[in-house]
């Protein structure tokens, strides 16, 4: 593979990224106690853009590539990139994938989280529980001197042996100045491939799980990727600066 160029960031540039992500923590949190039935994915967005533009911050995916929204809302077999829509409303037993991105003096912070909606089975309650896991044990494979390829598979190898799958089609990456930098990051790989990491790089660590099969069908709204089988698929992710003893998690509200 080729050499991949990943930006190091200075500690105010780290400081910058911290306030965005800061921002999307606190809007996510405020989101998660919103999810209930009869709640639209629209009036999530609405209460989303709201609170970020409150706050000073920007709506980092609204006119990226055309995206129409604030948030992203995926909800049960839909994977991620789920537009917002007035008539879409959310039902006891779903299970819904909340991302969003923002931007702070010009640096970008994003997350996401997968929350329940009422009672949900326990199959759904697995896989959140599985792919939250994943997201913890990618991060503890992140620090200085360790390999892209670390992280990668500590989220293929935990997904597997819980009898889930990994999509392939979306990934991680680098974010900054930008929302997507390099490295992409796949939620699969070998340990000790890849680039290595240092202090001062900024990710975006975002696994992507299904129940059943992993591959990935694009609706015709061009955005919204659900699972080819139909099956459930949850989604979480933190924005973190690589350091010399680990990694500091940006998006986790302090
Ligand atoms: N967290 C996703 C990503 O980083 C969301 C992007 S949605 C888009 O790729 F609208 F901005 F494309
Ligand atoms: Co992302």
């Amino acid at each position: 593979q080729a050499q991949v160029v990943i930006e190091i960031k200075t500690p105010e540039e780290v400081r910058r990224m911290r306030k965005a992500s800061q921002v999307v923590a606190k809007v996510l949190l405020e989101l998660k106690s919103r999810v209930k039935p009869g709640v639209s994915t629209a009036e999530l967005d609405k209460f989303a853009e709201n609170l970020v533009r409150e706050m000073g911050a920007v709506p980092a995916f609204l006119g990226y590539r055309g995206y129409p929204a604030t948030l992203c809302v995926s909800i049960n077999e839909e994977i991620v990139h789920g537009i917002p829509d007035p008539k879409r409303v959310i039902r006891e037993g779903d299970i819904v994938s909340l991302d969003m991105g923002a931007v702070c003096d010009g640096f970008y912070g994003d997350a996401a989280v997968t929350v329940a909606a009422g009672e949900i089975s326990g199959a759904a309650r697995k896989l959140l529980d599985v792919t939250s896991r994943s997201l913890d044990l990618a991060l503890s494979a992140v620090k200085a001197g360790a390999r892209l390829g670390d992280v990668s598979h500590a989220v293929e190898k935990y997904a597997l042996e819980n009898g889930m799958s990994v999509v392939r089609e979306f990934t991680g990456h680098g974010i900054g100045r930008h929302l997507h930098e390099e490295p992409s990051i796949p939620n699969f790989g070998k340990p000790g491939s890849g680039p290595l990491l240092k202090t001062g790089m900024t990710l975006a660590i975002e696994p992507m799980l299904c129940l059943g099969r992993a591959e990935v069908v694009v609706k015709n709204d061009g955005w919204t990727a659900v699972s080819a089988d139909g099956s459930l698929a949850a989604h979480y992710e933190h924005t973190v600066a690589v350091t010399d003893e680990g990694c500091d998690i940006l998006t986790l509200l302090s």
